[in-house]
This record gives structure tokens, C-alpha cells and sequence, in this order.
């Protein structure tokens, strides 16, 4: 069975965590969207391992990882990444992590200019990773773009760089800032060339065989649906799609190559950076939750901003995707508070509404409605569902019933053993 795993919410919904549970049951592991902006984190014993471009399943020893075509590649992050992993005794050899050709290279100038129109944008800024994904993707639809496979030749390299480089700089002088070197460029991709080359690939051919011969392939989203270009909070976004339809422009493969999508769905809602966010909690209870989940960024460090479950955005994410099957995580997290809320619906204007505006202006005045739980004491390590306390079954097959979907993994703990599967 091929499954895909994306987030419901903001992203951190503990997407990396699943990932590495499912690829048990995977062959061949593949990211279709986003950049070096996630942080997805899977604990191994006393071992804790950050991914931001390279997939969860790298930690398996005999599964193959692709990088797909969707993805915007940050060669300076690969690297990096790659010998992190090397120094922590992960194989992140050739033959078992390929890069698409496809794929668009992040630049320096992607970079600075995500960082300087932040900056700009003062008090209305996204609050970006600001890994250059917001440019990158933009040159990649400008059809501007550098591409994965055009390091396989130095020629065409500084041939495509020379040229954007020149436009940039006429940019650079009109907003006075500094100008970028060229030659500097050139000689900086051609070494990363040097340690990229061996991993790249045609991944659009090799994924379709992967898939004519039956071999099992988990696709793993980063971000989440409310970060959606499409259909999140925009401009409050990220730049790609996180949402199904990503995953087939993002790896080539074909629609009826996904025979399940998993939802991962954080017990409570947390959200980087800014835009609206109508459960969210500016009090004590938010403090309470961000220390117990060590809602921390796992890219930026930046503190998240915590607030209770919201439903009528999971069962959004849920019809936008056709979502088969849920994967709860941090249900822990919640364990010995007296209540929970729940947000099951928005009032806005005087009036119940259970759907998301598309303008912002209109979400950011929608107030929830609560539906009230009573706590539990601990769920922390349970490994099977009946051993679970009467209250937190009952919050979870309230959210089943109000998605319509159900929990197929529910996490209890950031550790590989600590999870139920049904
Ligand atoms: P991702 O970006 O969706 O992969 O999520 P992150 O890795 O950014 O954030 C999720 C965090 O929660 C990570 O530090 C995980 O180790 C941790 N985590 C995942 N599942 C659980 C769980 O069930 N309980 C607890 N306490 N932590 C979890
Ligand atoms: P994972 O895969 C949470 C957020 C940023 C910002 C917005 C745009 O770990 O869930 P960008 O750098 O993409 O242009 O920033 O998106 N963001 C994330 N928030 N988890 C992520 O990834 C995110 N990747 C980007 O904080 O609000
Ligand atoms: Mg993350």
C-alpha cells in the first residue's frame, strides 16, 4: 500500500514522527514539496535527528529516499544535513538518497531577498524560515529558475547564473543595497555540484518503475494545509502546496499511486510565524502547552504559538485531500489538565459558521466555539487504545465522528514505541 502523509494544521503536527512509523511498512520514501524551511524531528532511542530537506525514512537502513521534483533545493542545506546525519551513523549514501534533476535550486539571492522583504514588510510580515523558499518558488514559475540538473554542467551553470545574477544586481542597485558577485556563485555551486552529483537522478522515471513494480512508496509532505499557497491563510503561507495535488506535480507520479493519504493531526493547534489563528491561546494555558509540547521551531528555534484543536480547520484539510485515515500526535502533551476545548465552529458576525473565509480579513474576526472536555491524568507510553483513559477516548472519537475520518496512529510520547496503531 502506498500512503502519503501530510499535516492538517501549521505544520509541526509531528509529521516526521509518523513518517518514521510508516516507513516500516514503505520501500521507497519520497518528499514533493517545500525546502530546507521543515523541521520535521523523529527520536530514536537516546538519538534525536532534525530532517529539513532530506526524508524521515533515511533512518531506515534499507530504504531508498528520493527528493522530488517539487522540492527547492538548498545545496548548502543538503550538505549540511547530509553530514549531520553522517556523524550520527546514518547511511547517506548515494545509492539510497536521490535528488531529482528537476528540482529547483535555492540561491543566495533567494535568501537575501526573502530576509530583506521581511524586513520591508515590518509589522505585516509573514515571518518566513527565510530560507529563500518564497523567491525560489517564484523564480521557479518565472521561468527563471535554476534547476538540479543544470549542475551537471558548469557551462550552462554560470551561463543561468551570470544572467539572473545581472538581474538581480539591477534590483540591487535600485533598492541600494549590495550587489552579488557572479563568479563567487559559480564557484560555490560548482563545488556543491561536485558533492550533489552523485545523487542526482531522473526521479520521475525511476519513481514510476518504483511504482509499476509494485514496490511500496510513502510520500511525505511538509508544512501543513493551512500553509497551502492554495488553499491556506493566504498571503500567510508558505509557497508551495502541502496539500494532495502537490504530490503528484511534485513527484510525477500518477494519481492511482496514492491508495491512502494519512492527516497528521496535533491533540491541540500550533502555528509559526504569523496570520490568523482564531483558537489560539495568549494566556497561560498557551504558556502551559508550549513548555509541555516543547513547542519550540525545530528550524528557527522561534517559540510557536499555541491554542486549543481546531476542528473546522481538520476536517477542511480533510476534504481538501481526501483524507482515508488520521494519525493523532502530543496527545500526552494534554494529560492532567482539568478541561479541554475543542473549536467546533466560528461566530462571526453574530452568526455560527462552520466553513474558513477566503478572505483574511474576514477569518481574523472569526471567534470559536468551544466544545468542553474533561481531562484525563495519563496517556504518556500508552501503546494499546483500550488501555487509554475513558476521557481520552471520548475527545477522540469526538473528533472522529466530527471529521468523519478515523485514527488509524495515535502517538503518546515522542519515542518510536510510545504509539498506538488500530
Ligand atoms: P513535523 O514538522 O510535523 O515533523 O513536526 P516537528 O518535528 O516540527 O514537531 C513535532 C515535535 O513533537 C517533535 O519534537 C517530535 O519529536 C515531537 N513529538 C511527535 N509526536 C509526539 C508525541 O506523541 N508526544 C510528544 N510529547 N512529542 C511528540
Ligand atoms: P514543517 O514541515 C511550521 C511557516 C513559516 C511562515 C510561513 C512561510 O516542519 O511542518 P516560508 O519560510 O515557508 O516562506 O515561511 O510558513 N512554515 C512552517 N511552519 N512548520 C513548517 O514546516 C514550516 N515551514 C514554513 O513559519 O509562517
Ligand atoms: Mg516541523
Amino acid at each position: 500500500m502506498n500512503r502519503l502523509v501530510l499535516g492538517s494544521q501549521w505544520g509541526d503536527e509531528g509529521k516526521g514522527k509518523i513518517v518514521d512509523i510508516l516507513t516500516e511498512e514503505a520501500d521507497v520514501i519520497v518528499r514533493y514539496q517545500g525546502g530546507s524551511n521543515a523541521g520535521h524531528t523523529v527520536c530514536v532511542g537516546d538519538k534525536k535527528f532534525i530532517l529539513h530537506l532530506i526524508p524521515s525514512g533515511i533512518l531506515h537502513k534499507d530504504k531508498i529516499c528520493v527528493i522530488g521534483n517539487g522540492v527547492v533545493v538548498d545545496p548548502e542545506s543538503f550538505i549540511e544535513e547530509k553530514k549531520t546525519l553522517e556523524s550520527l551513523g546514518v547511511d547517506v549514501s548515494s545509492d539510497r538518497l536521490m535528488i531529482s534533476e528537476k528540482a529547483h535550486l535555492v540561491m543566495p539571492y533567494h535568501k537575501e531577498f526573502d530576509a530583506r522583504r521581511e524586513t520591508v514588510l515590518g509589522q505585516n510580515k509573514i515571518g518566513t524560515t527565510k530560507r529563500g523558499i518564497g523567491p525560489a518558488y517564484t523564480d521557479k514559475h518565472s521561468r527563471i529558475g535554476i534547476r538540479v540538473c543544470d549542475l551537471e554542467n558548469r557551462d550552462i551553470l554560470a551561463k543561468k547564473i551570470k544572467n539572473n545574477v545581472e538581474e538581480i544586481n539591477r534590483l540591487c542597485e535600485l533598492y541600494g543595497i549590495e550587489k552579488f558577485n557572479a563568479d563567487e556563485i559559480i564557484d560555490k555551486y560548482s563545488q556543491y555540484a561536485d558533492e550533489l552529483k552523485p545523487h542526482i537522478r531522473n526521479t520521475v522515471y525511476y519513481l514510476n518503475g518504483v511504482f509499476k513494480n509494485k514496490r511500496r512508496i510513502l510520500f511525505e509532505g511538509a508544512q501543513g494545509s493551512m500553509l497551502d499557497v492554495d488553499f491556506g491563510t493566504y498571503p500567510f503561507v508558505t509557497s508551495s502546496n502541502p496539500t494532495v495535488g502537490g504530490a503528484f506535480t511534485g513527484t510525477g507520479l500518477p494519481y492511482k499511486a496514492i491508495d491512502s493519504v494519512v492527516a497528521v493531526v496535533k491533540a491541540y493547534t500550533t502555528r509559526v510565524g504569523n496570520g490568523p489563528f482564531p483558537s489560539e491561546l495568549d494566556d497561560e494555558m498557551g504558556k502551559l502547552i508550549r513548555d509541555k509540547g516543547a513547542e519550540y521551531g525545530a528550524t528557527t528555534g522561534r517559540p510557536r504559538r499555541c491554542g486549543w484543536l481546531d476542528l473546522v480547520v481538520v476536517k477542511y484539510a480533510c476534504m481538501i485531500s481526501g483524507v482515508d485515515e488520521l494519525a493523532l500526535t502530543k496527545l500526552d502533551v494534554l494529560d492532567g489538565l482539568d478541561e479541554i476545548n475543542v473549536c467546533a465552529g466560528y461566530e462571526y458576525n453574530g452568526k455560527k459558521i462552520g466553513y474558513i473565509p477566503s478572505q483574511l480579513e474576514e477569518y481574523e474576526k472569526c471567534r470559536p466555539i468551544y466544545k468542553t472536555f474533561k481531562g484525563w491524568d495519563s496517556t504518556k507510553g500508552v501503546k494499546k487504545y483500550e488501555d487509554l483513559p475513558e476521557n481520552a477516548k471520548r475527545y477522540i472519537e469526538f473528533i472522529e465522528r466530527f471529521v468523519g475520518v478515523r485514527f488509524s496512529i495515535i502517538s503518546t510520547g515522542a519515542e518510536r514505541e510510545e504509539t498506538i496503531r488500530r
